[in-house]
């Protein structure tokens, strides 16, 4: 990565569809990351391998992930896929699929048919009422239950990434989350073997001085830019405002949703994540380089809207496409 070039994970097919009420049919998500993956996006989050109960928009990614590893989408670059897992049962999931279908998670690795990487997120939070709302157990607890999957994974070369839930807000305690126990966490899973962490404002609370001072905290735990990267929801307007804030601080890795498609089922009235087409304008028009096509990236944020029968929730997707 170069100074100017900004990574930017697309995680509408996962953080996007979850939190529908409509039920979307396999072949659309399979259509939705068919089309992303002609953008010029690197990393795609296609699914989540946790109980359909939980969360039951997730439902079919045992079948999405198996098509995306037999079939591939044309793509020009390597495109990395990258699951959810909740457990350690999440990962022997995907760990199954990808031994019967004989792809290994390194795109590098010998199989012709490997035109893809896979990875996996997993999640901890930064207070004790989300981490209960959202994965049935204590901070302690699931950071606990993470490290076996951290290992498993490594044994199998999956590239592995954390979430940080709550970073500048929660639901449940309100917008003072304490910016060091965030850095604590971020910390804690970078030691255990994440290869990132991406800290996330599920609630959209977050403001440009809280998310200042959380990058200043995150820094003061020793924490590298080149470890880091930032999920913002769009809940208040203020994710752009923030993404500057990162990329002032450094950060290059940011999570995005085609069409600002999205929200968390555990944190209620939290909308979308910003939209992958706000934030490649705005990246773009500093000068930085992201690889993806706006134009295509604005078309796909129009289909998938209309698909759903949503507002699409991105501006400058709105304005490219009825330019
Ligand atoms: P639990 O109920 O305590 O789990 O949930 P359990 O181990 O007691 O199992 C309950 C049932 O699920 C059992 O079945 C298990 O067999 C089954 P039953 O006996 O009732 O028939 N089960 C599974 N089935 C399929 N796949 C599995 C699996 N594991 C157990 N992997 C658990 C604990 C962690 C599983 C649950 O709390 C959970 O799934 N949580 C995830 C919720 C979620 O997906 N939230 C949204 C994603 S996170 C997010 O959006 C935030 C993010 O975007 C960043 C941000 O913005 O903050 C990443
Ligand atoms: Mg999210």
């Amino acid at each position: 990565l170069t100074s100017d070039h900004v990574r930017i994970v697309e995680v509408g097919p996962r953080d996007g569809l979850q939190n529908e009420k409509k039920s979307i049919s396999m072949d659309t998500k399979l259509e939705l990351i068919r089309r992303l993956a002609k953008t010029g996006v690197t990393t795609i989050e296609a699914g989540s391998f946790v109980p359909a109960k939980w969360v039951p928009q997730m439902a079919s990614t045992s079948e999405i992930c198996e098509h995306l590893l037999t079939t591939p989408p044309k793509a020009q670059d390597t495109i990395a896929y990258n699951y959810l897992v909740p457990n350690i049962r999440g990962l022997e999931n995907l760990v199954k699929i990808m031994e019967t279908t004989g792809v290994p998670a390194d795109a590098t690795g010998s199989t012709s048919k490997a035109a893809t990487t896979t990875e996996v997120s997993l999640f901890a939070a930064a207070t004790e009422a989300f981490s209960q709302a959202n994965t049935n157990c204590s901070i302690a607890e699931s950071l606990e239950r993470i490290k076996p999957i951290v290992s498993l994974a490594k044994t199998k070369n999956i590239r592995v990434r954390g979430y940080v839930s709550v970073a500048l807000g929660c639901p449940y305690e309100g917008p003072d989350v304490d910016p060091v126990k965030v850095a604590e966490i971020t910390a804690t899973l970078l030691e255990m073997g994440a290869d990132e962490v991406s800290v996330a404002d599920t609630t959209g609370m977050g403001t440009a001085p809280r998310t200042m001072e959380l990058l200043l905290a995150l820094k003061a735990a020793g924490i590298a830019n080149t470890d880091l990267a930032l999920h913002f929801h769009d809940t208040y307007g203020q994710a752009l405002v923030n993404t500057i804030v990162g990329l002032e601080h450094g950060v290059r890795i940011f999570d995005s949703s085609v069409g600002g498609l999205g929200g968390c089922p555990y944190s209620k009235g939290a909308t979308g994540n910003v939209s992958t087409e706000d934030l490649v304008h705005t990246v773009h028009s500093l000068g930085m380089h992201t690889g993806i096509s706006l134009e295509e990236m604005s078309k796909i944020g129009s289909w998938i809207s209309g698909e759903l029968g949503r507002a699409n929730e991105s501006r400058a997707g709105k304005a490219t496409v009825s330019r």
